[in-house]
């Protein structure tokens, strides 16, 4: 799939307030930092759609971007930024979980995960969480630019083997750079395939 046209529809303070529009919805999390937004201006080539930082807790509402009138792209708050006043942590949290209870649209929860780093526990967390609601979910590795890739296949096997000790299935994953536009195409393609796959419930 080519991504034509990207607009930004709205930002949400939570679910409630997202988009009616029936439509399929694939969502990016991880923890603050790891490259959400970087990775949708990435896919939509537009380094201004998705404001990034190098500081973390920059993106704070949930924002819809609409693609190829056809679909959503929804770029969440980071979970996991110990800095940040606890207060706006637990709402971030209460937003996040809010969207993937309740979006009717939502498709797959696109987990990002730093392939710098060995497996962290509060990305486990949050995937156990997302399986004991039996919500869908892919992961895509970030960063992969910055390291060798043998170290980055090592490090993502890593954390296949530390979800097997949990998990009977293992999700799809994506080996990804915001940088080089490593992982584009596969990602893109899983969509349109995905799509493709939902669009008799949509039109109903
Ligand atoms: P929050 O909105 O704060 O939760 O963060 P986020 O997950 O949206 O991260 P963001 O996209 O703002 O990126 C954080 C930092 O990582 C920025 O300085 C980016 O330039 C950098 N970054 C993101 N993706 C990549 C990547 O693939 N490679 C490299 N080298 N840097 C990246
Ligand atoms: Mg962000």
């Amino acid at each position: 799939m080519q991504i034509k046209e990207a607009i930004f529809t709205k930002s949400s303070s939570t679910w409630k307030e997202c988009p009616a529009e029936r439509m399929p919805e694939y969502a990016f999390i991880g923890r603050s930092n790891v490259g959400k937004s970087s990775f949708i201006n990435m896919l939509t080539n537009n380094s201004k759609l998705a404001k990034t930082s190098s500081k973390p807790g920059k993106t704070q509402l949930i924002n819809h971007f609409l693609i190829n009138k056809e679909w959503f792209l929804v770029d969440l708050p980071g979970y996991g930024y110990a800095k940040i006043n606890k207060s706006i942590r637990e709402g971030f949290n209460e937003m996040i979980a809010g969207y993937f209870l309740h979006s009717k649209n939502l498709v797959y929860m696109c987990v990002l995960i730093d392939s710098r780093l060995e497996p962290q526990k509060i990305d486990l967390e949050f995937l156990r969480t997302l399986g004991e609601n039996h919500i869908p979910f892919v992961l895509i590795f970030t960063k992969a630019d910055k390291l060798s890739g043998t170290k980055v296949r090592t490090n993502v096997q890593t954390f296949l083997d530390t979800l097997s000790a949990e998990w009977e299935e293992l999700p799809y994953y994506f080996i990804t750079s915001a940088e080089t536009g490593l992982g584009k195409d596969e990602f893109l393609d899983f969509i349109e395939q995905s799509n493709k796959e939902v669009a008799e419930i949509f039109q109903q």
